[in-house]
């Protein structure tokens, strides 16, 4: 049973109930955590606050990360509220449908930017904020996909923007060891959110984990939300800059 009693934990990435934050951060809850969750714009929050409302979340921010000073509101307020931060997931990803449509060779400048910023840059930012706040230690999680370390067809540019997150953990992870920080990646299998719906034939990649993976199915928002809660758990005490895969087993036949 993992306990997280006690423990602040901001939650980025909640767009509706399928969102994998939203998995993670049931789990959280259950263990016992007091969550901070953010929305990405008034069309978001309608979606988002009952359901961080139900996980009795205290502080539900707007966060757009694109925006200056977005990020540092949402920490000054958790720390003018709690007065420090034990964990933070960062759960996602953007870039522009054109640049994800074609062949990464074909992507814009601007697009391979945009989506590096919001997806990649944006988790060093997240985790600058949080490590004065983390003066006892404390739990970075971020998302990536299969796709950062192997080509899968249509997965285009968000690869190499994964790659460069997953390498980011491990530096992270370096950096902030000394002072018990401990920065770690999921990597879940293929799963309907609104963020796989933008992929060019999204169906197919699932349909090819549920044939090729050992245990034959997809895994879910649960099944990553439960091993999100161990990470950030005190019972992960010694993992850190690790890629964790939540797909059924995909990987190791993929
Ligand atoms: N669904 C999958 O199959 C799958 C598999 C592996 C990894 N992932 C990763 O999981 C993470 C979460 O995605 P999801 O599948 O739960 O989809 P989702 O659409 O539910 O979540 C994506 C989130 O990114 C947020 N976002 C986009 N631009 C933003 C910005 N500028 N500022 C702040 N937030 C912004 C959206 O508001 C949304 O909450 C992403 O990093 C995604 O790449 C998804």
């Amino acid at each position: 049973m993992i306990d997280l009693s006690g423990k602040i934990g901001l939650v980025v990435g909640i767009a509706n109930e399928h969102s994998i934050a939203y998995g993670c951060a049931q789990a959280f809850h259950r263990a016992g955590a007091q969550l901070v969750a953010t929305y990405l714009n008034d069309k978001a929050e309608k979606f988002v606050r009952p359901l961080a409302e139900g996980l009795d979340a205290e502080l539900i921010l707007p966060c757009d990360v694109e925006q200056p000073g977005a990020l540092e509101s949402v920490f000054a307020l958790i720390q003018e509220r709690y007065g420090r931060l034990d964990f933070a997931l960062h759960s996602i990803a953007y870039a522009p449908k054109v640049d994800l449509d074609g062949r990464l060779l074909d992507s814009s400048r601007d697009g391979f930017a945009r989506a590096m910023d919001i997806s990649c840059h944006s988790f060093v930012r997240m985790a600058r904020l949080a490590e004065p706040m983390m003066e006892d230690g404390g739990a970075m999680l971020t998302v990536s996909y299969y796709g950062a370390e192997k080509v899968v067809e249509r997965y285009g540019l968000m690869g190499p923007v994964k790659a460069a997150l997953e390498s980011a953990a491990r530096y992270m992870a370096s950096e902030m060891g000394r002072r018990k920080i401990r920065v770690n990646v999921l990597s879940p299998g293929p799963m309907l959110t609104r963020a796989a719906s933008g992929i060019p034939e999204f169906n197919l990649l699932m349909a090819d984990a549920v044939e090729r993976a050992p245990e034959h199915r997809l895994a879910g928002i649960a099944d990553v939300g439960a091993m999100a809660a161990f990470l950030v758990s005190d019972s992960a005490a010694a993992i850190t800059g690790n890629v964790t895969f939540v797909d059924a087993g995909y990987h190791v036949v993929a």
